[in-house]
């Protein structure tokens, strides 16, 4: 079925084993001085076990003021070396190659994470990122670098990598010097492509003068910046043949910058799929070293046909690989319905490294590679579980594969919980993957489920488990509005399922995610839509890239945005609500509620008064997200003993 997927290729003289590349992700797992963690290697090795071809690091920080996150790696120094020889060699038991990106962060970098310095730049211009002024790079700094770049990738030599690529793309310091709109140099840094693309050329040099010319040195670099005046695949394609000359052993085309309003480096789930190979296509056609492509590949199918078609000879999945490590080895042995998808939700990864390390939604075993224990339970016990959302799908899901006896009984005639109506608004449809991933796999490992079906004491009593685990989640918050008994009020969840109909002209109150994803939904009916938020922001809870693919989709269809605005009363007619302007009415047939959520916690003093083991996760606690009830689920279905 994969018979390009699984063939072999070779950069410079080493042999890859197949065409699957996971790509470079700073997980924040290494220890604060650069050197890998137990964690870090234990996280690389469950991908070597799961198969891919070549794992790339995250990007090595070239000197100690070069990262951008803190426990980000480094081979700035020599002491570093033998911590990364751990993990080469860990990864050389199997039989994947690795890789170490290595890069200067320039601009994206802040005193926060790179030892308290101004960061540097080709040009004094602030990245949107952190909106620092940096620092001017002198000519002799520029040197330093250079030299820095070649004693790096000698070191990760040393250290036992099959070799080494340079990040000069996502608006790091070697994009910045690649690009006009951050390099306003006129030295000989600056001005024309050849200027510009200097120190890339230094560097490789550098480089080759002390790994020899059979180590492999990639270089990945954004094909199109989107940004305003930033590089295009104009000058991608020249770049292109220049860096094949110069002696790179392969091309990684990626896109965007960070902080821009980017597609982008890591797209969410309102970009199209696959949408970057194309790039890598066009700069297939004019060099003859191999070509990656990468972002929202995930099926291994997709994969299939972009080698068949000649647009790439490798694929590269960053959050595919963080989503399911063992996805190479499933697609192999054709058991493709059971590897987990990754949802481009970017709330455990992106996420996770905002507030601390990279975590995955659908994979809470993420970063917990070496830390737990997978093996069956020797004595296992009776488990029933109230609620079939994500927390109680995991919790299911976790204490069955360790052995246990699960029943889950969820009160609706589905499950999935409120993940199942996230999936309705545009572009959501990617979280359905997981939520019939899970239920697969609760069928499969023989999960005793119930729908239609409310935990009571008498059943707690009359099944008598060993532990019960409530899971109920959170249920509509309904505040007492005057007019919200209405018999045109709906809630948002009832609206996104398909429960209620609406009328054309509809008020959502509430403007956090669930409110403007169903204003985003329901505009997509044609239906004229007001979306009315109390405090100054929309979606505040949403990352930045999701949050913009959101909102372009609430102007395309001209969802009318009130924020700062509160709900006063619920007509007839419409809604009347008050802000600085003073008091008014927007004219409605339907209003929707999505005014948050609160826990469900009605279960745990009945079933507390019959059972002493029960156990509470999640929404049912303290209102939060999918990810935090997903962990939880996990946390507490691996725990049972
Ligand atoms: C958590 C995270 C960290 C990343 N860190 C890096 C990095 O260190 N270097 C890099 O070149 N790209 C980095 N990326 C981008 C990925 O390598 C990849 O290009 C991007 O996620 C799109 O591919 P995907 O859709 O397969 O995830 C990162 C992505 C994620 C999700
Ligand atoms: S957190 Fe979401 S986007 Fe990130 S890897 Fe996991 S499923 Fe994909």
């Amino acid at each position: 079925m994969f018979t390009k997927l699984f063939s072999p290729i070779k950069i410079n003289e080493c042999e890859i084993p197949n065409r699957l590349a996971v790509t470079a992700m700073v997980a924040n797992y290494c220890n604060d001085d650069g050197t890998a963690s137990d964690r870090y290697i234990a996280y690389h090795e469950a991908k070597a076990k799961g198969g891919w071809g070549l794992i790339i690091t995250e990007d090595y920080a070239i000197n100690d003021h070069a990262m951008n996150f803190t426990n980000a790696a480094g081979l700035w120094e020599d002491s570093q070396i033998e911590s990364h020889k751990r993990l080469t060699d860990t990864i050389h038991q199997y039989e994947s190659k690795i890789f170490a990106q290595i890069f200067h962060a320039g601009r994206q970098s802040n005193p926060f994470v790179n030892g308290g310095m101004q960061p540097v730049a080709p040009s004094a211009i602030p990245c949107p990122w952190h909106k620092q002024i940096p620092r001017e790079l002198t000519i002799s700094e520029i040197e330093k670098f250079v030299d820095e770049f070649g004693d790096t990738a000698l070191r990760a030599k040393k250290a036992g990598f099959d070799g080494v690529e340079i990040h000069a793309g996502h608006g790091y310091l070697l994009a910045e010097f690649l690009s006009h709109y951050v390099n306003k140099r006129t030295d000989k840094y600056g001005g024309p492509l050849d200027n510009r693309a200097r120190i890339i050329k230094e560097i490789i040099e550098n480089i080759r003068s002390k790994v020899g010319s059979d180590f492999p040195v990639t270089i990945r670099y954004s094909a199109d910046e989107a940004v305003q005046g930033g590089r295009t695949i104009a000058e991608t394609r020249v770049l292109a043949r220049l860096f094949e000359e110069w002696g790179f052993d392969a091309l990684h085309i990626s896109s965007g910058v960070y902080g821009d309003h980017n597609k982008g480096i890591i797209s969410p789930m309102y970009v199209d799929q696959a949408w970057t190979v194309d790039y890598a296509a066009e700069i297939k056609k004019i060099v003859k070293i191999p070509v990656f492509t990468v972002n929202r590949i995930n099926d291994p199918r997709m994969a299939e046909d972009i080698l068949e078609m000649g647009k790439a000879d490798i694929i590269g999945m960053g959050r595919g690989s963080l989503a399911d490590p063992d996805l190479p080895n499933k697609a192999k042995f054709g058991k493709l319905d059971s590897i987990r998808y990754c949802i481009s939700c970017l709330q455990g990864c992106m996420g996770g490294l905002a507030t601390g390390s990279v975590k995955c939604l659908v994979n809470p075993s993420l970063g917990r590679e070496g830390e737990i224990d997978y093996s069956l339970v020797e004595k296992p016990k009776s488990v029933l579980i109230a609620g079939g959302g994500p927390g109680g799908l995991q919790a299911a899901l976790s204490a069955s594969s360790k052995g246990h006896k699960v029943s889950l009984y969820e009160k609706r005639p589905y499950l999935g919980g409120q993940f199942k109506s996230a999936a309705y608004p545009p572009c959501k449809g990617d979280l359905s993957n997981f939520t019939t991933w899970i239920i697969n796999q609760l069928y499969e490992l023989g999960v005793d489920i119930h729908l239609n079906t409310e935990v009571t004491k008498e059943l707690v009593v009359e099944k008598n488990p060993d532990v019960v685990i409530i899971a109920t989640g959170g249920s509509s918050l309904i505040p007492p509005i005057k007019g919200i008994d209405k018999p045109n009020v709906f809630t948002a969840e009832d609206v996104l399922l398909g429960k209620v109909a609406t009328g054309d002209k509809i008020v959502v109150a509430g403007g956090g995610e669930v409110g403007s994803e169903t204003a985003a939904h329901l505009g997509m009916q044609q239906r004229e839509v007001s979306l009315v938020e109390m405090t100054p922001i929309l979606c505040k809870e949403l990352n930045g890239v999701n949050k913009y693919g959101l909102m372009k989709i609430l102007d395309e269809y001209e969802v009318k945005r009130y924020t700062e605005t509160k709900v006063i009363e619920i007509l007839d007619n419409g809604v009347m609500v008050e802000n600085g302007q003073g008091k008014f009415t927007i004219p409605a047939e339907t209003i929707v509620l999505a005014l948050g959520y609160k826990p469900d916690n009605s279960l745990i003093d009945e079933l507390e008064s019959v059972h002493k083991n029960v156990i509470t996760i999640g929404g049912a606690l303290k209102t939060s997200n999918a990810l935090v009830a997903i962990e939880e689920g996990f946390e507490v279905g691996m725990s049972i003993k």
